[in-house]
């Protein structure tokens, strides 16, 4: 097993690093990430920080000093072993690992510790399932490049606020029936025309770019301050952009009742205090604040 992937780990890290070589000048780069700044962001990272690995590895095969072997301070807590959580040091030789903080955590739970407990599933920031916090911010795993400073940890830790179910892994239960109640699906009251799907033109489709990306992978709620002290009652960002982009869509008939069930009950939607920090988080580029300002206007404008 091993053998087998080590190989392709090591040619992902060499076409990271030559990568690293162009992105300095520009992000043209990266042009299958236009319009995804956050992964740009990361893109660049990772690509740059493989390249100072690749010059530590080089620098060690000739008999240097080059470090590459990183320290990452895990969250650890067992409900079956009753005891504190407490942070857990692993050591990771950077130089066998592939170039994201999800392949660190792989690495451990294959190599080092099998009890390590953490979510993903796509490894390519499509299931949302990585979401946890690392060196202080929400993000996905497996688009956050691994900071490879070896003379410094990376602390790994899960979303904050949350009920932890073991190690990284939290308790999304409230969280996903907040975005049940939403009702995301789409609600008609006209039949489909000739019995088939309701079309939309492209600028009707375009307003749900920005939107229709979200991952449910919970960095933006668990990164609100409003959401930490209220999550029984507020929706909170996650929820909220979703049912503006159920609002926005013209194929919907609904928009009225969804925004009246919002307004029900005023900490759904109005203990957002546009703090802005849901949309500082997530790890897809998408801006839920703004979201949750149209979705308060439009219920301004009804009332008026
Ligand atoms: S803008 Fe609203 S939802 Fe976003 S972090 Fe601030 S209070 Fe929370
Ligand atoms: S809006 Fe962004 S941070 Fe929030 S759940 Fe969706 S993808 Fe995750
Ligand atoms: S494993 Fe799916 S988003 Fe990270």
């Amino acid at each position: 097993m091993l053998r087998r992937t080590l190989p392709r780990l090591a040619s992902v890290k060499d076409r990271v690093a030559g990568a690293a070589k162009s992105a300095v000048k520009g992000d043209e780069h990266f042009p299958a990430l236009k319009g995804h700044p956050a992964a740009r962001v990361h893109a660049r990272e990772a690509a740059e920080k493989q390249a100072g690995l690749a010059a530590a590895e080089e620098e060690k095969k000739r008999g240097g000093k080059a470090a590459t072997v990183k320290e990452f301070q895990i969250y650890r807590w067992n409900p079956d072993a009753h005891g504190r959580p407490f942070l857990q040091s692993y050591f990771v030789d950077l130089g066998t690992c592939g170039p994201m903080v999800l392949d660190v955590l792989q690495k451990i739970k294959s190599e080092h510790d099998s009890t390590l407990a953490f979510r993903r599933s796509c490894r390519e920031g499509i299931c949302g399932s990585c979401s946890m916090n690392i060196d202080g911010v929400n993000t996905v795993a497996c688009l956050k490049p691994i900071d490879t400073d070896t003379s410094t940890a990376t602390m790994i830790t899960p979303l904050p606020h949350m009920y932890v179910v073991k190690d990284l892994v939290v308790d999304l239960t409230n969280f996903y029936q907040q975005y049940k109640s939403i009702e995301p699906w789409l609600k008609t009251k006209r039949p489909a025309p000739e019995g088939r799907e309701h079309a939309q033109s492209p600028g009707e489709r375009r307003k749900l770019d920005g939107l229709y990306e979200c991952i449910l992978c919970a960095c933006c709620s668990t990164a609100c301050p409003s959401y930490w002290w209220n999550s029984e009652d507020f929706l909170g960002p996650a929820a909220l952009l979703h049912a503006y982009r159920w609002v926005s869509d013209s194929r919907d008939d609904y928009g009225e009742e969804r925004i009246q069930a919002l307004s029900e009950g005023w900490d759904k939607l109005y203990r957002c205090r546009m703090i802005k920090s849901c949309t500082a988080a997530c790890p897809k580029s998408l801006d839920p604040a703004t979201a949750i300002s149209a979705l308060k206007t439009m219920h301004q404008l009804r009332k008026a």
